[in-house]
């Protein structure tokens, strides 16, 4: 049975005015004793794009900036090669820094420095100063590597010929104030290109430091792919994720994980593409790329870390693919930007398609699979779906070529799922077409997107409830509340709150579904608002974080039916029940001023007295979660008891609960 919402949304409950404090009495039912329906066990999940430093700088634990010397003014103005590296010299030390590109490490890394030291002196050295400083932890170790390759002979510049006695380099790690906190010398390198590892115990704790690289010898150095990691990553991987933001993130038990964007993913223009074929393999061999976002893409954080914390997190992967379209908005066009890959071309295109399905999902002695394998996990990652296309303007050059990728993965692996795309808009041209292709293809999922007011939410509470079940079923893929100034508000993650209940109310048709964007670098935003904010020391979660966590913690894959009389149009709930579990979970979200005692009759044919938790989020509707005032709205848990089936629960004004009830028999439970 549909809820009562309906009618209170039709105009019935709206006839009564209420004053701000007054209470409203609701009754609400859940129908436990009627059959539930089957909806999607994967409904809440996450969208990771890199965007506003996400990867580098953010969920990537790399600590240096511009490691593999890249960085150039495509991508900001006043960038190079050398940006955020500065030589530092005392005493009588004369050095220089320069780069170079004759003798690469591979040719997707073409450039490289060169440390010329005349006379070490006091000190010769090279400094980074990370991402906004370089964040240590004392008594923490950094595992620093590099690649180098003696140069100097004598006075005579020549890569073939050492010296009699190498460059010798000494590693340091920086306090703000200069002060030396960790130290350790490096191994010795040859004229060839070799690996050079070491690492850095932390003495002290420092919010800003840098990392040194001191030569004890005259001479010189091709140095490259400087990098420096903590050990202690998430899940304790090499080339690993910052432990903390993961864990964020993984907190929030998503079913599921959209990677790596997003507009990221189409590119401003089609040489921008993401190609996840340069992100995979040694980081030295990767080749890094202008972000459609504005800064460097190493691509460090690759295909393999992105399918590699899907699993640590028990997520699916859902890598996305261009369309072979580029971004409607490339070249800042304001929707006019979109171009093409010839269709001569696109057989290649294809085929880096495919073999991302045979790198995910073949045998360890298959081309591409061998590849995974040689990276350490020789099992398939389990593949099963792939995006293709991210809210592209719907044209007939995108149609032609969607129809074109598609039909050859499905010829090729009939398993994969294919999510297809309708359009930036939950209506509008690209929506409509979008699904009008969607249609004519049969396609078993479209990816919608919207960003909308909060009340937009609430008015559309009843969007899927009309949604046609023998079509696709539906990947919200990006959604969020915008609230006035785009801001935190709680007022916005209740609006997501009450959409999410109608979300699982529709989890027949609605597959998944993932708040947009995730994350986001305080200082470096390019959108917002995020879920997740964080700086090189902290994690700031939002409001909206606690409702997307609140959810994804409390996931069924039965809905139960439930009606409710006594409603005003900003309240709604549902209830989920976990097959698996036995759990059930009821969501209950009070947008309004009032606040509301709710009374809660689980069956009316059941007697049973069980336990519960019931978990609220509530505040100021104008609150804001910030790095100023992080804790300003935060979730409380207390314990309940429901007695012969009946809750009675007082509702604070804006707020949303979730009552957790344990450990009933799944088929069993109103007996
Ligand atoms: O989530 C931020 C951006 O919003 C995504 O890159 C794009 O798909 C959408 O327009």
């Amino acid at each position: 049975m549909r809820p009562l919402l309906f009618l209170a949304s039709f105009g019935l409950a709206l006839s009564t005015s209420l004053n701000a404090s007054e209470p409203i009495s609701v009754d609400l039912k859940v129908r436990l004793n009627q059959p539930a329906k089957a909806i999607s066990s994967n409904l809440f999940g996450i969208f990771y794009e890199d965007l506003n430093y996400a990867a580098d700088g953010g969920l990537y634990a790399e600590l240096v900036q511009n490691r593999s010397f890249e960085y150039s003014a495509l991508e900001q103005p006043d960038w190079n090669a050398l940006s955020f590296w500065e030589v530092s010299l005392e005493g009588d030390g004369q050095a220089t820094l320069i780069v170079d590109g004759g003798r690469p490490i591979h040719q997707n890394n073409p450039k490289y420095g060169v440390f010329k030291v005349e006379d070490p002196g006091g000190k010769a050295a090279i400094r980074n100063r990370g991402f906004n400083g370089i964040s240590i932890d004392k008594g923490e170790s950094y595992n620093l590597s590099l690649f180098a390759r003696q140069l100097y002979k004598g006075n005579r510049w020549s890569p073939d010929t050492l010296d009699e006695k190498p460059l010798g380099l000494l590693a340091r790690l920086l306090n703000s104030e200069g002060e030396t906190i960790a130290e350790a010398p490096l191994p010795e390198s040859g004229n060839e290109w070799s690996k050079l590892e070491t690492t850095l115990v932390a003495k002290k704790s420092a919010i800003a430091g840098q990392l040194e690289i001191i030569a004890t010898e005259a001479g010189g150095i091709a140095l490259d792919m400087i990098s420096l990691f903590p050990n202690d990553t998430y899940q304790g991987h090499r080339n690993g994720l910052r432990k903390d933001l993961a864990q964020t993130i993984a907190d929030t038990k998503p079913q599921f994980m959209r990677f790596p964007g997003g507009c990221l993913v189409h590119g401003n223009g089609i040489g921008n593409f993401y190609n996840w074929k340069h992100t995979i393999g040694p980081i030295e061999e990767r080749r890094g790329q202008p972000n459609l976002w504005g800064y460097h893409q190493t691509g460090g954080l690759g295909y393999f870390e992105y399918f590699q914390f899907c699993e640590d997190m028990g997520a699916i992967p859902i890598p996305v693919v261009a369309a072979a379209v580029s971004c409607q908005n490339s070249g800042h066009t304001a929707g006019s930007g979109q171009s093409c890959i010839q269709l001569e071309e696109l057989d290649l295109y294809i085929e880096d398609i495919l073999d991302l399905i045979e790198w995910a999902n073949g045998p360890a002695d298959s081309t591409w699979g061998s590849k995974r394998a040689a990276a350490g996990h020789p099992e398939p990652f389990g593949l099963k779906f792939l995006g293709v296309g991210n809210e592209d303007k719907i044209t007939p050059e995108f149609e032609e070529r969607f129809t074109l990728i598609y039909d050859a993965i499905k010829n090729a692996h009939p398993e994969i799922v294919v999510i297809g795309t309708v359009g930036p808009s939950p209506d509008g041209t690209d929506y409509e077409e979008g699904w009008r292709i969607s249609n004519k293809l049969d396609l078993e999922i479209v990816d919608e997107h919207y960003y909308q007011s909060p009340d937009w939410f609430w008015q559309n509470l009843e969007r899927y409830d009309s949604y046609d079940r023998s079509k696709a079923t539906v990947y919200l893929g990006e959604y969020a509340a915008h609230d006035q100034g785009r801001k935190l508000t709680l007022r916005a993650a209740l609006a997501e709150a009450a959409y999410m209940t109608s979300l699982e109310r529709n989890g027949d048709i609605v597959g998944m579904a993932s708040y947009a964007p995730l994350l986001a670098k305080l200082g470096n935003t390019q959108w917002n608002p995020d879920l997740i904010y964080f700086d090189n020391q902290t994690v700031y979660p939002t409001i909206s974080y606690e409702v997307q966590k609140l959810f994804g913690q409390s996931q069924g894959d039965e809905y139960i039916h439930s009606d409710y009389t006594g409603i005003h149009q900003r309240f709604t709930a549902s209830t989920v029940r976990n097959s698996q579990t036995a759990q059930l979970y009821t969501k209950l979200v009070n947008g309004s001023e009032n606040p509301i005692k709710l009374a809660i009759d689980f069956d009316t044919a059941a007697k049973f007295t069980t336990d519960a938790t019931i978990t609220t989020l509530t505040g100021n509707p104008l609150a804001e979660n910030t790095f100023e005032n992080p804790n300003s709205v935060q979730t409380h848990s207390k314990k309940a008891s429901i007695i012969q089936n009946h809750l009675d629960i007082n509702m604070p004004p804006y707020s949303l609960l979730v009552v957790t009830v344990n450990g009933r028999p799944a088929k069993n439970f109103s007996n």
